[in-house]
């Protein structure tokens, strides 16, 4: 890799442009910290890695003329300001004119050099409009690390924390009382006395005159014993500090090697056997903490071995927001600042190389596919599983300590410490790499690639997933359920989209939207609340179904052909009450809205009522238990989720719509994408093959380049039909429940003659099942343009492959059939004259 030196503007003057490095809560930041609303995170998005990348596609389709290194610049720049503390005004009085919150952390230090000198210079704006508030608010804190002391009051449940426990057993033993020390004021005026603490040129850009007096007083309140940690995201291979990634990544991206002088703050430098440059990627990732730990251990503590690594845990298992800290002291590089760091690292050494296949590589698929559990970010060895070797590869212990020994030398000329290291700093900043490395290897004990393989999908969803809502539920119970399925089914513009409707009357409660972030915005405790209270089923279903014609209509008038698959699941706390008339809605359901699965939720046994309301009443009918500190949920959902999973997307012929009065589709067309190694699976329901049609067909054809071949599939009975070594690749046998055929050339032709000969109606005769499979990951090691051949919009990674299925005479039938229809209302008078009441 080329380092290109370059000798930065931000020497003189430009510094103070930059608000986010100034010692005051940047104007463009301030509602986050004085509107009530958005001071209290429980109101905000969870902290969550698909969020974040929901956010960074916002702002990159709003500023499609930008590149990567410009959007990760334009985040750093305008979101992330690191160490804004609360400080109880002094005699307890708000006043109007002052805002509590300053940037009085330590981490202020390290971003501030890296804001002014260590990234290029920022000349982009986003307009104000583009996120609303409580996403500006999110996205500050997911980039923005410091640490909130404030004593909370629910201290004693820290210990709790599931995270806390597994990993304590591995952490030394010292006893968080033995480490606390509260600092007496006159211990710091004295120390200030004696000319400890750094003098600094008032005149200078950044003024730290009450730094000590801030950092004395807040000494004096209790502090939490488990204080929060800010700037933190969680992904499924622990919680990460995201300003480190995204600040690995500007900086890998616009690689600079900067002269140590121009990071002094007095043009002194008091250490002078360290190399006189670093490369910027090293501050900005793992070189900057290892530099705090060892300027604010080694002065605060005295210590000879600096602490590497401090364990913490979500206070809740979904819809995560408070990361809390195991322990109050030695924060200067806690886990997830590790794994930040980390990522950073090596997402910054790779990034250069990544642009160079794919030019176009945006920051969000970057990330979208670093945190993913295969293929990774165009190679499998860059995944967040593979974190623990890839710093092994990717850094020496040599590389880190002098980079480090340079950063912190720069640093401690920057950050006012409560000592002065005279002497063996260079034993210190040893320690710290030593204790990184073997905390790295031994104590962080997160998914390895493994069992991320095992543990995940090989196929994505795409479906529009429809909650039907009872607002008897308390918002604390019920918010992590749905929060579980958002996350599962991944919400997002490339994945699925959600809807949540009242079960009062099936009005709209969060309209559809593609976007998680969104939705946790607007379904908040507030929205709950706001829901009419009670159930009925028979008004909900009725306007639920009348909504889902007019979207089949909407789709007639579009000339959707398919590409999604449709849920719609009521969430019930206790009975959904049975009416005579709800039959017939569901009975219209089934007959004009063929591809809506509906599922039943609820939290008493309902069975005996629901099973005549299903197409499947073993599968579609589930008992859930949920309960109020949101504990369980994956187990409690799970069932619910993998029947979601398990619908395939919908193939529909649009002149149809809900009446089915249609004619033939004739030949249409749509564009689908399956990553390498994915499988997607497709649904057609009898109702668009029940009669008879020669020219009836289904043909696959591949449109793009890309890695490894494609395997078309289908089947009658399996729903997700694959090939595998019980199927063997033999076209047409009556006894092979599934028929796969290798897509080379050309393309892949499926007949569907006669397909519901001998079935009654379209309600009995079984759907045609197919799938699209890519038969190949991507292959470890090198880079090729081969794995980056997707430059489509509508590819959510660069590796995608497209291809196109058309459908040629499709035809309309209606459900209905006379005799069975009247047949079953038939029944079903009999059978609610039998069990109702
Ligand atoms: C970006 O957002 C602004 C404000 O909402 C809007 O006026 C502008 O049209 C958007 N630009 C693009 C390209 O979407
Ligand atoms: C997590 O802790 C925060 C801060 O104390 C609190 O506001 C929130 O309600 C807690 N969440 C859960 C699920 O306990
Ligand atoms: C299907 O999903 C895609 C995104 O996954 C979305 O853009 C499209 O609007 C959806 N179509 C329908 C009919 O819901
Ligand atoms: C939901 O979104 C659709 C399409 O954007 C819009 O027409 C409709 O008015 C919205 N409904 C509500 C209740 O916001
Ligand atoms: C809840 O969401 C609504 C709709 O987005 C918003 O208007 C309201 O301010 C939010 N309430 C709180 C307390 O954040
Ligand atoms: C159907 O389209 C109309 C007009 O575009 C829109 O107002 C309505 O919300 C749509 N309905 C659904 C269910 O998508
Ligand atoms: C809906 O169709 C399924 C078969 O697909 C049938 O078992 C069920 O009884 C039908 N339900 C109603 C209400 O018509
Ligand atoms: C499928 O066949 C391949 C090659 O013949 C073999 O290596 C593999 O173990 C088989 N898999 C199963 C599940 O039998």
């Amino acid at each position: 890799m080329i380092w290109l030196p370059i000798f930065l503007v931000a020497a003189v003057g430009c510094v103070s442009g930059q608000e986010t490095a100034q010692t005051r809560v940047a104007s463009s930041l301030s509602e986050c910290y004085s509107n009530p609303n958005l001071l209290n995170r429980n109101n905000l998005p969870p902290v969550t890695m698909p969020v974040l990348i929901d956010i960074i596609r916002k702002i990159e389709d709003n500023t499609t003329t930008l590149n990567l290194r410009e959007i990760t610049t334009l985040l750093l720049h305008s979101f992330r300001q690191d160490g804004i503390q609360y400080h109880q005004p002094e005699n307890s009085v708000a006043s109007a004119n002052v805002l509590p919150f300053a940037p009085t952390f330590h981490s202020f230090h390290r971003n501030r050099l890296l804001l002014t000198r260590l990234l290029p210079e920022n000349r982009l704006t986003l307009s104000a409009d583009v996120l609303p508030p409580v996403l500006k608010c999110t996205l500050h804190h997911m980039l923005s690390t410091t640490v909130d002391t404030r004593v909370r009051g629910d201290e004693s449940s820290c210990s709790q924390l599931s995270q806390y426990r597994a990993l304590r057993t591995a952490r030394s033993g010292r006893s968080i009382s033995d480490d606390v020390e509260i600092m007496k004021p006159s211990d710091l005026l004295s120390a200030n006395k004696n000319g400890k603490m750094r003098q600094y040129d008032p005149n200078n850009d950044v003024e730290f005159g009450n730094m000590g007096v801030g950092s004395m007083s807040e000494r004096q309140v209790a502090e939490s014993t488990c204080p929060l940690l800010g700037g933190v995201v969680d992904t499924a291979w622990g919680a990460v500090s995201a300003g480190n990634v995204i600040a690995g990544i500007a900086t890998g991206a616009q690689p600079q090697v900067v002269n140590i002088l121009q990071l002094v703050r007095d043009a002194n430098l008091n250490y002078r056997n360290v190399q006189q440059t670093v490369n910027s990627l090293f501050p900005a990732t793992l070189s900057g903490d290892l530099a705090e730990a060892v300027l604010i251990q080694g002065t605060e503590r005295g210590s000879t071995s600096i602490v590497i690594g401090t364990a913490g845990g979500w206070n809740s298992t979904q819809a995560r927001r408070h990361f809390m800290l195991q322990n109050r002291i030695n924060v200067e590089m806690t886990d997830p600042e590790i794994r930040g760091g980390i990522d950073g690292f090596v997402l910054g050494s790779n990034v250069v190389a990544q642009l160079g296949v794919a030019s176009n590589m945006k920051l969000s698929q970057l990330l979208d596919m670093y945190y993913s559990p295969r293929n990774g970010a165009l190679d499998p060895n860059l995944r967040a599983c593979n974190r623990r070797e890839s710093l092994n590869r990717f850094v020496t212990n040599e590389q880190l300590i002098s980079e480090t020994n340079a950063f912190a030398a720069a640093l401690d000329t920057n950050m006012p410490l409560r000592g002065t290291i005279i002497g063996g700093l260079d034993q210190l900043i040893t320690s710290a790499v030593t204790n990184l490395r073997s905390y790295t290897n031994d104590v962080l004990n997160d998914l390895n690639c493994a069992a991320s393989l095992s543990q995940s999908n090989n196929f994505r969803l795409k479906t529009n997933l429809y909650i039907v809502l009872d607002s008897s539920w308390q918002y604390t119970t019920v918010m992590p359920a749905i929060a579980y399925l958002v996350d599962s089914i991944e919400v997002g513009k490339f994945g699925s989209s959600i809807t949540l409707l009242s079960a009062f009357d099936g009005s709209i409660v969060v309209n559809t939207t593609y976007s998680p972030a969104d939705f946790y915005a607007e379904y908040n405790s507030t929205t709950h609340a706001a829901m009419t209270a009670g159930v009925n089923f028979e008004t909900s279903l009725t306007n639920i179904k009348l909504m889902m014609q007019q979207s089949l209509a909407n789709e007639s008038l579009r000339n959707y052909v398919g590409g999604n698959s449709s849920v719609l699941l009521y969430l019930i706390n206790g009975n959904l009450p049975v009416t005579d008339r709800v039959w017939e809605q569901a009975n219209e359901i089934n007959n004009t809205i063929p591809d809506l699965r509906v599922l039943y939720a609820t939290t008493t046994n309902q069975f005996d009522a629901l099973w005549p309301f299903v197409r499947d009443m073993y599968r579609d009918i589930f008992t859930v238990s949920l309960n109020s500190v949101g504990t369980g949920v994956d187990t409690a959902m799970a069932p619910i989720l993998q029947r979601i999973q398990s619908v395939g997307r919908r193939i529909i012929n649009p002149t149809c719509g809900f009446l089915f009065n249609g004619g033939s589709s004739g030949a249409r067309t749509f564009d689908d994408y399956v990553e390498p190694g994915y499988v997607n699976y497709y649904r057609i329901s009898p109702n668009y093959f029940f009669g008879n049609n020669d020219n009836r067909r289904i043909r696959v054809s591949r449109t793009s380049s890309g890695i490894g071949g494609l395997v078309v599939c289908h089947s009658r009975s399996s729903e997700q039909p694959r090939r595998d070594n019980s199927t063997v690749l033999i076209e047409g046998s009556e006894n092979n429940p599934i028929t796969c055929q290798t897509l080379n050339s050309g393309n892949v032709e499926i007949g569907l003659q006669y397909l519901c000969d001998g079935w009654d109606n379209t309600n009995s005769c079984p759907p045609f099942y197919m799938s699209v499979e890519s038969d190949t990951g991507l292959t470890a090691g090198g880079l090729s343009s081969a794995s980056a051949a997707c430059t489509d919009p509508n590819c959510r990674f660069p590796y995608n492959i497209r291809y196109s299925i058309q459908v040629d005479e499709l035809g309309c039938f209606n459900g209905a059939s006379s005799i069975t229809a009247s047949f079953l209302i038939l029944l079903s008078a009999l059978y609610l004259t039998l069990y109702s009441s």
